[in-house]
């Protein structure tokens, strides 16, 4: 089985390089994006370096100057009537990334340290000229991995509380999920916005599993308050109507800089990885004072705008089990969490936890991100798992992962019931991660600190 499913996934990630590259899927997302390019070179790790690296830099090469990495990179090559939002809508200052590709101004996930990290323990596999070619991509993106973490750490501390705030639900990754319901509740949706601006995610897509129409309204809507006043994030929580902090993201903004402790460690700065650490527990100690819901024992989402957590319990609530330094009672209630009937944790035979609580009356089997099954945060939970030595677990959940990629094929994501297959069928992220999952090599290289 698994020559198989490896030759499968190696496939998918060859179909889906372009150029400079890789794209998400070739049909729904013909460009690239910024969570998505740290996900596929842990995978490209194994059958590509070169391309992990390209993949990574192309990426970086478009960072604006104040730091922010872009949630998509626009293809020259495409054009704007095959993708929306595209550039023209996005309409980002000149000045802000590769003149040749056109940006958006949001972000995702930073889990592009960690990725360069997995990439980089990988080379010794390859022999010296590669072990050699890392270091030179460690060095030259260290930096930038450095200003990406000071924009989000300075200019999007909205909240002042040591946490990056988000001010548009797709920045989580977890775009659709019903942790923003809350809060989305409080901005307008003007569907008058959709006339003028035509979605075409349902040209390509079943509008069963797609935002809906009143959702949509509000993330243009939310868009075009960022664009007014160019992106800024001056006094940005008064000025825009949706300002979050979110657990997975800021679980993943304390795992890169434990992944920059280590990069920095291998470049001979050993300051600097002892400052990474630090950083590290400060956004592990805000998570838990800002984010745990000491009635639910789980993580939740806050509304700086009205200061409370949001109900909804989702699978981002699970991720902060990523940082080696979650202190235990959290990591209690979050494997019970886990474990539960909300998520159900697998034996090697079940299915991975699902996007949204199974028991809620709105999980939704379809929708996306409201419910469905995805490798990604399957994965990162998986190194939660590790993290804190849930060997059992970890081993089953990768068992879980393996089993349904290779029974329904490198889909976006799950149906969390029967494990049909939803989405884009040739989807790089999953096939990047069967890989590390078949290859099983992944345990985190960070001990806990202190
Ligand atoms: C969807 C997902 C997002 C991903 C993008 C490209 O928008 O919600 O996480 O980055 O697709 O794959």
């Amino acid at each position: 089985m698994s020559a198989e499913l490896w030759n499968s996934a190696a496939r998918v990630l060859e179909i889906n390089w372009q150029d400079d590259h890789m794209v998400p899927s070739r049909r729904l997302y013909p460009h690239q994006w910024s969570w998505d390019a740290a996900f596929i070179a842990v995978g490209l790790a194994y059958v590509n370096p070169a391309r992990a690296w390209r993949d990574l830099r192309s990426l970086f090469e478009a960072q604006w100057p104040d730091g922010r990495v872009p949630h998509i990179v626009f293809d020259p090559a495409t054009a704007e009537a095959d993708y929306f939002p595209g550039p023209a809508f996005w309409s980002v200052p000149p000045y802000a990334n590769r003149p040749s590709h056109g940006s958006t101004g949001i972000v995702q996930p930073p889990l592009h340290a960690v990725a360069a990290w997995e990439v980089y323990r990988r080379a010794s596999a390859h022999g010296a000229a590669c072990v050699q070619q890392a270091y030179g991509e460690l060095e030259w993106l260290y930096p930038r991995l450095v200003a990406q973490q000071d924009y989000l750490t300075t200019r999007r501390d909205l909240g002042e509380g040591g946490l990056a705030a988000l001010v548009h639900p797709w920045e989580s990754g977890l775009d659709n999920s019903p942790a923003w319901d809350a809060a989305l509740a409080g901005v307008p949706a003007d569907l008058s916005l959709l006339t003028t601006f035509r979605r075409r995610d349902l040209d390509v897509a079943d509008a069963a599993h797609r935002p809906t129409d009143r959702d949509y309204a509000r993330y243009v809507g939310l868009v075009l308050s960022y664009r007014a006043e160019q992106y800024s994030d001056t006094a940005l929580l008064r000025r825009h109507a949706f300002a979050v902090e979110c657990p997975s993201f800021n679980a993943i903004l304390g795992a890169a800089e434990l992944a920059l402790a280590q990069i920095a460690a291998v470049l001979g700065r050993a300051a600097e990885a002892d400052a990474h650490r630090e950083r590290a527990q400060r956004i592990t100690g805000a998570i838990v004072k800002r984010l745990w819901n000491p009635e639910t024992r789980t993580f939740h989402v806050r509304d700086l705008h009205t200061g409370t957590l949001s109900p909804a319990r989702c699978v981002s609530g699970l991720l902060p089990l990523m940082l080696p330094d979650l202190p235990a009672a959290q990591v209690d209630g979050v494997l019970a969490e886990a474990r539960s009937p909300r998520f159900g944790l697998p034996d090697e035979t079940g299915l991975p936890v699902p996007s949204y609580d199974r028991t809620a009356p709105d999980f939704d089997t379809r929708r996306y991100w409201r419910g469905p099954v995805w490798i990604n945060v399957n994965w990162l939970l998986r190194r939660g798992l590790l993290t804190h030595g849930r060997l059992d677990e970890a081993k089953d959940l990768r068992a879980a992962m393996v089993r349904l990629v290779h029974r329904n094929g490198h889909f976006e994501y799950f149906h969390p019931k029967n494990g049909e297959g939803l989405g884009a069928p040739t989807f790089s992220w999953t096939a990047a991660l069967a890989l590390d999952l078949l290859a099983d090599r992944s345990v985190p290289a960070y001990a806990k600190a202190g």
